[in-house]
């Protein structure tokens, strides 16, 4: 009799920078700019109250290696056992090495496998379906998936279209084999054709950046994509389970914007109290936002043992996916 080999989440944790910037002090940071905004317009177009913003010193690698080791220290395990890192990131520390080298040289390990995934706001989805991939493969046995950005250093503080919604962070999960579920399905998808909506289309070579460095989006048309691309892998990936959305006990999607939540719990028939969004307090972290939404409900008693959460990502690329997981 062959025995399943499933992964199972053990522990997750958080890191922010220690700068938090409430909407008014960055209205009135970019007014000193010549650039117009409001607290009004940012909470009513998006939800969001404030966001924490990284030093020019503070990198993903180190906000990375805070949020492992929070996870780490919550599963109760010592960094030697991890044999794989994986860090979802746009905003890696160096062009090479990955940013999961360095998160596994802050944590003094070595000899496990670790690697980026670049997916954007998908990425931490990515990452944690590559995870459990390569767990129930039988080629790692106690990962850390960590989605960690400082997203400042590539918004344009010229464009108040933008420059409003992100904000840096870290969130982490230790995944670890099992006999049983853990994660229950896991489904990914992505439309290069739309990589124009949402990107950052510049490089370095030769010494300079040749492109442009800076995030621009069509947001409207980001916004559209997002909803209906939420929806339908929600309910591609509890029903590759086995399941229905009723069996979900919380939906965790990307924290973009709260209007994107409401309508994507709206279309999926899943009630506002089912739904976690921490959009208001940290903005949008791309892949950061959903391991850091998991951390904050399972250590404020929202997220609770045995229960299943839908953790949903979309973002530039255009991608998309969601993991359904057993706490
Ligand atoms: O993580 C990746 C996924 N990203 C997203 O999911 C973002 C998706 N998109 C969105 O969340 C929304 O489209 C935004 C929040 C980006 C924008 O909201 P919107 O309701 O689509 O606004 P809009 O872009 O249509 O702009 C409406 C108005 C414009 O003025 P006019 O042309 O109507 O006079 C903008 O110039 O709001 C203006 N505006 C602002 N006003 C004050 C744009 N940004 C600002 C601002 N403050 N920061």
């Amino acid at each position: 009799m062959t025995i399943e080999r499933y992964s199972r989440i053990i522990g997750t944790g958080s890191a922010f920078p220690e700068r938090l910037v409430s909407n008014e002090q960055l209205v009135q940071e970019l007014a000193g700019r010549g650039i117009e905004t409001s607290d009004d317009w940012i909470v009513e177009r998006t939800g969001i109250r404030q966001r924490y913003l990284a030093e020019p010193e503070v990198s993903s690698s180190m906000l990375g290696a805070r949020a492992a080791r929070n996870a780490l220290e919550a599963a109760g395990i010592e960094a030697a056992s991890i044999d794989l890192i994986i860090v979802a990131t746009s905003t890696p520390d160096y062009v090479f090495p990955s940013t999961a080298c360095l998160v596994q040289k802050a944590l003094g390990i070595t000899g496990g496998a670790a690697f980026d995934v670049q997916a954007v706001c998908s990425g931490f989805v990515y990452a944690m379906t590559a995870a459990d991939s390569m767990i129930r493969s039988g080629v790692a046995s106690r990962a850390l998936v960590i989605g960690a950005e400082v997203f400042s250093r590539i918004l344009d503080w010229n464009d108040r279209g933008t420059c409003v919604l992100f904000g840096d962070g870290a969130g982490a999960v230790v995944l670890q084999a099992a006999d049983a579920p853990g994660i229950l399905a896991c489904r990914l998808h992505a439309d290069g054709s739309q990589e124009h909506i949402l990107r950052t289309a510049g490089n370095v070579a030769g010494g300079a950046v040749q492109g442009h460095p800076f995030l621009t989006m069509d947001g409207q048309a980001v916004f559209k994509l997002a909803v209906s691309a939420l929806d339908a892998v929600g309910r591609e990936t509890v029903a590759a389970a086995g399941l229905t959305l009723d069996d979900v006990d919380w939906l965790i999607p990307h924290q973009a914007n709260v209007r994107i939540l409401q309508a994507t719990a709206r279309r999926m028939g899943i009630g506002a109290d089912r739904v976690i969004s921490t959009v208001s307090q940290h903005a949008n972290t791309s892949a950061a936002s959903v391991p850091l939404a998991l951390d904050l409900a399972v250590r404020d008693g929202r997220v609770k043992p045995g229960q299943r959460i839908l953790m949903e990502g979309v973002g530039g690329g255009f991608t998309w996916g969601a993991v359904l997981a057993q706490m």
